[in-house]
């Protein structure tokens, strides 16, 4: 598959590491983006944030990038997290970065666009700009963890979101737990 991964300047830098350590980044073709603010933010929540080494790492402001033309082909983009500062400038159609283009390519060409917003409470505004980009094709998963597998650490928490990830992108993780499938132990383990 190729991949375009960005990520902003949400709180949960942690779900991009996690979603970069869970896809096999040799086996595709995987670019990453970075915000400044979402470089300050991982800087910030994290203290050993790596990419693997081979993802393709662009400036956000690079547009000598294949993904940011619909005449090259790719399977999906995913923006995680994603700030609302970004989701409204997609929304509001804005192209004015290679990170904003490629997601304002991906909703013409109807390829796979996922946004994962983390902010709360929302407003108007945040609202309406979800609904516009859901009624442009976007696939909108919240960075909103569950607990029925009952996660007994961080990672694993964020693992729950990440795994709707990778099933949005078409590269299910063999971890994942779905309901009905497994039992959970009713005690709470660390992993
Ligand atoms: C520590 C920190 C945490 C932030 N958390 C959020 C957040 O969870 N959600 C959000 O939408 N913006 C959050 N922001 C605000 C964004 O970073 C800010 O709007 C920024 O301009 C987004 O730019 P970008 O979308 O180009 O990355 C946070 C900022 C800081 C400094």
């Amino acid at each position: 598959m190729k991949l375009v991964i960005a990520a902003t300047g949400a709180s949960g830098a942690i779900y991009l590491q996690r979603l970069l350590a869970q896809i096999d980044c040799a086996a595709h073709e995987v670019h990453l983006v970075m915000s400044a603010p979402a470089k300050e933010v991982a800087k910030q929540e994290l203290d050993d944030f790596k990419v693997p080494s081979n993802v393709s790492q662009h400036s956000e402001n690079d547009m000598n990038v294949p993904f940011v033309s619909g005449s090259a082909r790719f399977d999906a983009m995913v923006i995680v997290p994603c700030s609302m500062a970004t989701l409204g400038r997609i929304a509001s159609g804005s192209s004015d970065s290679a990170l904003l283009r490629a997601a304002d390519v991906f909703l013409k060409e109807r390829r796979k666009l996922i946004l994962v917003p983390r902010e709360t409470p929302w407003n108007l505004i945040h609202a309406r700009n979800v609904v516009t980009l859901l009624e442009a094709g976007a696939i909108v998963l919240p960075a909103i963890p569950s607990f029925y597998s009952r996660p007994g650490s961080v990672t694993a928490v964020v693992d729950t979101v990440v795994w709707r990830i990778l099933d949005q992108i078409g590269l299910p993780s063999a971890h994942t737990y779905r309901w009905g499938e497994k039992s959970v132990s009713t005690k709470r383990k660390k992993n």
